[in-house]
């Protein structure tokens, strides 16, 4: 089991230090996304043009084109109450429709195995998820990497101990690592799928997620960027050790009105619903009218197209990555709008390399958010996230030359300047 060194030592001293100095914090992976935003306005400075964000978040204006009609109608309701999240709770047929809809068996929801709190969006979750576990008591987490970076953060801010740990990725598939140990007094958290991965392999190893349980220490599933139904969710789900945080908006690649649940047993008692009030406050209409169009037709027909438009996308992604496939990889398997390239014969630590970025945007017109951010192995080598959803006759252009360039990197003598001596196939 390999330990990442960096972040916790890193997160601790940068507050210790920021705080010590009177300064505004910054911090690492938001720092990185200015750095190559500033690479990109360079290059338009200089080129007239635009660079292509192969990893952002949102579709293209052309995906967006082909979804149009099909987006959810707000909803005509007065914008005046304060609605409480725990209000939600008290409509008796929507709530366990959610909970259904991410995947919580219908039995355990009648046996009232499973509570639930609504939050704006996956951030609050795990913030609240956070606070939760220092309530409880819990001081250590072992982070399974990579995930989504507001997690260590809002561990740390608190006090608790943070043991960051691999998911390695052997032979082209991630699995928990085959010596992972955790105590009963400490929380296991997972993201599932794979952080930025689109891979759900996790779930072969569920058995031993649920004995980790058993076990008596809590497991933490992050699945908001997991597509409903969620398998941990019916497998865990009733689960006293189980937290599981989904925000079903996002695996549609739409963030403007989504909402997050955070879905635990309810021997935890009222922390969720109390400290809710604490943390984030109350829903806006966004939210509310979020958990509405999820548990309409809506949700699947939008769901439906979306993925039709990707299928399409993946396939020619694949094609290109074919070409090169002694040296680039993707996961098999991968659903969902993102996924991760990886590149083993160059160092991962390209991926903080701005002068590398720098060439590397000149050469190819595509920006990049590397894998290193997010703490992926760096056994896999120089990685980056690609989201599909940015399709467009820009966006597979960009690719093509982008793979091409590093396809060129690693056969040519040129290679030495950054190759890779740990990464593995
Ligand atoms: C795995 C995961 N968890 C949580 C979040 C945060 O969710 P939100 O953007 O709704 O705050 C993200 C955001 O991308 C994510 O990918």
């Amino acid at each position: 089991m390999q330990e990442l060194r960096k972040s916790g030592d890193m997160v601790d001293n940068l507050l210790a230090q920021t705080l010590a100095a009177g300064r505004k914090s910054e911090l690492p992976e938001i720092t990185l996304i200015d750095e190559i935003d500033d690479l990109a306005r360079d290059y338009a400075r200089r080129h007239g043009t635009e660079p292509i964000y192969v990893s952002h978040w949102d579709p293209s204006e052309e995906v967006i084109a082909k979804l149009a009609g099909l987006f959810p109608e707000f909803p005509r309701r007065s914008p005046v109450p304060y609605t409480f999240s725990y209000l939600l709770k008290r409509r008796p047929k929507h709530w366990p429709r959610i909970l259904e809809g991410l995947g919580f068996s219908e039995a355990v929801i009648a046996r009232g195995d499973v509570a639930a709190q609504a939050f704006e969006n996956g951030t609050s979750s795990i913030s609240a998820v956070a606070n939760w576990l220092k309530v409880v008591g819990i001081k250590r987490v072992v982070l399974l990497s990579p995930y989504y970076f507001a997690v260590p953060y809002n561990l740390r801010r608190l006090g608790l101990t943070v043991r960051e740990v691999y998911l390695p990725r052997i032979n082209g598939q991630y699995a928990l690592p085959s010596d992972l140990k955790i105590d009963p007094s400490e929380a296991l958290w997972v993201t599932h799928p794979v952080y930025n991965t689109g891979v759900y392999s996790l779930e072969d190893s569920v058995s031993k997620l649920i004995s980790i349980a058993d076990n008596g220490s809590v497991v933490v599933a992050d699945e908001s960027l997991g597509v409903p139904p969620s398998r941990l969710a019916s497998a865990l789900g009733g689960h006293q050790n189980f937290i599981g945080v989904y925000t079903p908006h996002k695996a549609i690649c739409m963030n403007g009105m989504k909402f997050s649940m955070v879905v635990y047993h309810p021997g935890t008692g009222d922390t969720f619903d109390h400290w809710s009030d604490i943390l984030s406050g109350g829903l806006s209409l966004s939210a509310i009218a979020a958990t509405e169009h999820f548990v309409r037709p809506e949700f699947t027909t939008y769901r439906d197209r979306f993925w039709e438009i990707l299928d399409e996308t993946r396939a020619w992604h694949s094609g290109i990555i074919s070409k090169y496939s002694n040296i680039l990889s993707t996961d098999v398997g991968a659903r969902g709008h993102f996924l991760s390239v990886y590149v083993p014969a160059l160092r991962a630590e390209l991926g903080n390399d701005l002068l590398f970025l720098r060439e590397m945007l000149e050469r190819t017109r595509c920006t990049v958010i590397p894998g290193i951010r997010s703490g992926f192995d760096p056994a896999s080598g120089f990685s980056f996230r690609v989201c599909l959803a940015q399709d467009s006759a820009k966006f597979r252009g960009a690719l093509e030359s982008l793979y091409g360039y590093l396809a060129n990197l690693v056969t040519t003598e040129e290679s030495s300047r950054y190759e890779s001596s740990q990464a593995r196939l």
